[in-house]
């Protein structure tokens, strides 16, 4: 048995550049950072803003974190507040952390709990049902921060709210608070993540986002990249090579990967999940809806030669495919591909047994 060897946070130099270079300016954008799912986009960016120089004051929302505020609630607490005394109430505490972001010096970084400071802050927000906009409120809370420090604002999984339905207020709400914040004001960095970049993109066309946001790819480590994380962890080529063509550069597997006891069982038993969740899907669907089975099938037989697959325009089956986080989608590049090498191999492997 190997002892657990703590992973430390690699590389991704090219993406923090990018971004440290997005802090350094003046902010301009909304930026998404989108990527398959467990690219690694969520640790690049802990990982940077822990980094960070105390000239910056983070506010890190993850809106799945729902043990710790379910998110309809977070945002209709957030931007819906009315009753003049409440808002009173919050402002005295806001101007009470203000207070000690300033004076203390630190670098402050509101993880998980978003905006308002504190959990408990937070719950009083819960009790008070109330309407009035809080954005303006809010703008004037970051010009205050803005005066010492610049203020960073991310919210990680934004695609947690688009079922609250995007063409109503709210998402045009939060969308023009943050080019309020950017584009207008430039007093406040905003980072939206997420792996559904579909969700991105449905934002971008209907809140009208055009040339107010900057996209920044947060894909799976390459080849190369994949190669010397194995490398540092001392794993020995034919384990490389297993890891290489059966798991990618998809980082949180590569480090079960090198955590786990026995390799070749663990690549197995992923393959084996992988393939068993899909199955499920697709044939639950073949008594159900053949037509949408034989399309899915269609979209899948993309893959028997190619890794990553251009596509015309987004079709039912593809969404299906999306949303069941079987692929992945880039929406700029108009390219589709499995969420992961796993789920490549997977579906390959169903075709072969299709026949
Ligand atoms: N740069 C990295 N170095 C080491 N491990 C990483 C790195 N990026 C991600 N990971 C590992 O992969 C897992 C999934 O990454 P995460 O950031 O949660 O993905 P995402 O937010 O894109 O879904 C993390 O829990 C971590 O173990
Ligand atoms: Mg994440």
């Amino acid at each position: 048995m190997k002892g657990i060897q703590r992973t430390e946070f690699f590389d991704r130099e090219k993406e923090k550049e990018e971004i440290l270079h997005i802090l350094r300016q003046e902010p301009q954008e909304i930026n998404f950072i989108y990527g398959p799912i467990n690219s690694g986009k969520t640790s690049l960016i802990t990982n940077l803003i822990e980094n960070l120089p105390d000239d910056y004051v983070v506010f890190y929302v993850n809106l799945r974190r729902k043990s710790i505020i379910r998110y309809e609630d977070f945002i209709r607490v957030l931007f819906a507040i009315e009753e003049g005394g409440f808002l009173k109430k919050i402002k005295n505490i806001f101007t009470k952390v203000l207070k000690h972001i300033t004076s203390t010096g630190e670098k402050t970084l509101y993880k998980s709990h978003g905006i308002p400071v504190d959990k408990s802050l937070l719950e009083t927000f819960f009790k008070e049902k109330s309407n009035e906009d809080v954005f303006n409120y809010l703008v004037e809370y970051f010009k205050n921060i803005a005066k010492h420090k610049t203020p960073v604002l991310v919210i990680d999984e934004l695609q947690m709210i688009g079922d609250l339905e995007i063409n109503g207020k709210l998402i045009y709400k939060l969308f023009n608070f943050f080019i309020g914040l950017t584009k207008e004001l430039h007093i406040c960095h905003v980072f939206a993540l997420s792996s559904d970049s579909l969700f991105i993109e449905k934002v971008y066309n209907e809140a009208i986002l055009k040339e107010r946001c900057r996209y920044v790819l947060v894909d799976e480590f390459d080849e190369k990249t994949t190669l010397k994380f194995l490398e540092k962890y001392k794993v020995g080529e034919d384990e490389q090579d297993l890891a290489r063509n059966c798991l990618g550069g998809k980082p949180g597997m590569l480090t079960s990967f090198i955590n786990t006891s026995n390799r070749k069982d663990f690549v197995e038993d992923v393959l084996t999940k992988r393939k068993g969740d899909i199955e499920e899907l697709i044939f639950s669907l073949e008594d159900k809806n053949t037509a949408m089975f034989e399309k899915i099938i269609n979209v899948f037989k993309n893959f028997i030669n190619a890794e990553s697959v251009k596509y015309k325009y987004i079709t039912d089956e593809i969404l299906l495919l999306v949303g069941e986080n079987i692929i992945f989608v880039d929406p700029y590049k108009k390219i589709m591909r499995m969420q992961s090498k796993t789920d490549l191999l997977a579906v390959r492997e169903i075709l072969k047994e299709l026949k």
